[in-house]
């Protein structure tokens, strides 16, 4: 059986893009197909600005919606990242098997740390080696393969870099992960903003919907959005970025194609009603799942726990395996 692993970074409240991108393929597909791992990645979440207690609040918000999902702990381990130590020791192992060069190459490093000197802060030095942490989440593991949307495609190459050169260097100790992008909803855009990626960390606004927005909020959000100058709705990713990202949002709530549901509607008001409509339905189980889990945070408490000891009985002997490959004395 295929071993997958992902994460979700507790930065912000979970979106539309997290839900549609990555956790309802997990829990729908990936944790009924595979032996498969799901983990709310606090120690990513550190390498930005951040307020400790929000960072607590987020990551026992992020569990607990990734079980309101339809993740089952009978089926997949649900954990989080700081709970078992092998993520930090085997991060620094790859630090010495990546270079300066590679990192800074990043995309989101480079966007994320443009826009932290932008608004006169200073950058992490976690913010460059970020990549290097995620490889480690993967390798830890033994992993196949990575369920994410687009945005991180390039995070998982540099995983499946560093675990081939650590293989040719040391001996043979990971596994050559490869990432899954979604067939829809790989990348969702900003409502307001559709050149944009609509993303948890970035300022909260009309474009972003969140899983535990209100319906009417929802209702609101969508039929903001910006569409585009022409009338007609076609699906054109390039020519109209509005639209065909309400036509993929809708696709992806529906089980449709895009392309054939451009061909239904008439007019943006229509799409946009149908859009809100859909969205709300798809969100409604999962909101409804959460507030149960709220009343009962003793149960999530212990998926964590159980989480965390499944994780650490198979993260231990991968990183011991490349600690001894790489040259370190074992513990006498
Ligand atoms: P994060 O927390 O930004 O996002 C979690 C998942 O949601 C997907 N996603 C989207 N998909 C489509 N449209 C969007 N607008 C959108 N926004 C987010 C992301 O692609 C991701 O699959 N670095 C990772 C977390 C991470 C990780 C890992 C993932 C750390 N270690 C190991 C996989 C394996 C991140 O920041 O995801």
């Amino acid at each position: 059986m295929a071993r997958v692993f992902s994460g979700i970074k507790p930065t912000g409240h979970l979106t539309l893009g997290n839900y549609l991108g990555a956790m309802r393929r997990w829990a729908e597909v990936d944790q009924h197909r595979a032996d498969a791992l799901f983990c709310v990645v606090d120690l990513h979440a550190l390498t930005v600005e951040h307020d400790p207690a929000r960072v607590r609040r987020l990551s026992r918000q992020a569990a607990t919606l990734l079980l309101a999902a339809g993740l089952d702990p009978e089926l997949c381990t649900v954990f989080v990242q700081s709970h078992v130590d092998e993520h930090a020791r085997l991060s620094y192992l790859l630090e010495c098997v990546a270079t300066d060069g590679e990192m800074r190459r990043m995309i989101q490093y480079k966007e994320k740390a443009a826009r932290e000197r932008e608004r006169g802060g200073s950058v992490r030095l976690s913010l460059l080696t970020y990549p290097v942490l995620m490889a480690a989440d993967i390798l830890a593991y033994g992993t196949d393969e990575v369920p994410v949307g687009d945005d991180q495609t390039q995070h998982v190459e540099l995983a499946r870099d560093l675990a081939v050169r650590f293989n040719q260097r040391y001996g043979h100790t990971f596994v050559v992960p490869r990432a899954t992008p979604p067939g829809v909803a790989a990348r969702v855009m900003n409502l307001q903003d559709p050149g944009a990626k609509m993303g948890k960390s970035e300022d909260t606004g009309p474009g972003i919907v969140y899983l535990l927005d209100e319906p009417d909020v929802v209702r609101k959000k969508v039929m903001r959005a910006v569409t585009d100058s022409g009338r007609e709705v076609v699906y054109d990713r390039a020519g109209r970025p509005g639209v065909a990202n309400l036509l993929e949002i809708l696709a992806a709530c529906t089980d449709g194609n895009p392309e054939d549901l451009s061909a239904v509607y008439d007019s943006y008001g229509a799409l946009k009603k149908d859009t809100a409509d859909a969205v709300i339905e798809v969100l409604r189980p999962v909101r409804v799942r959460h507030r149960e889990l709220c009343a009962d945070p003793a149960y999530v408490e212990g998926v964590l726990r159980v989480g965390a000891e499944k994780a650490r009985a198979m993260a231990r002997p991968v990183v011991d395996t490349a600690y001894r490959a790489i040259g370190l004395l074992p513990p006498v």
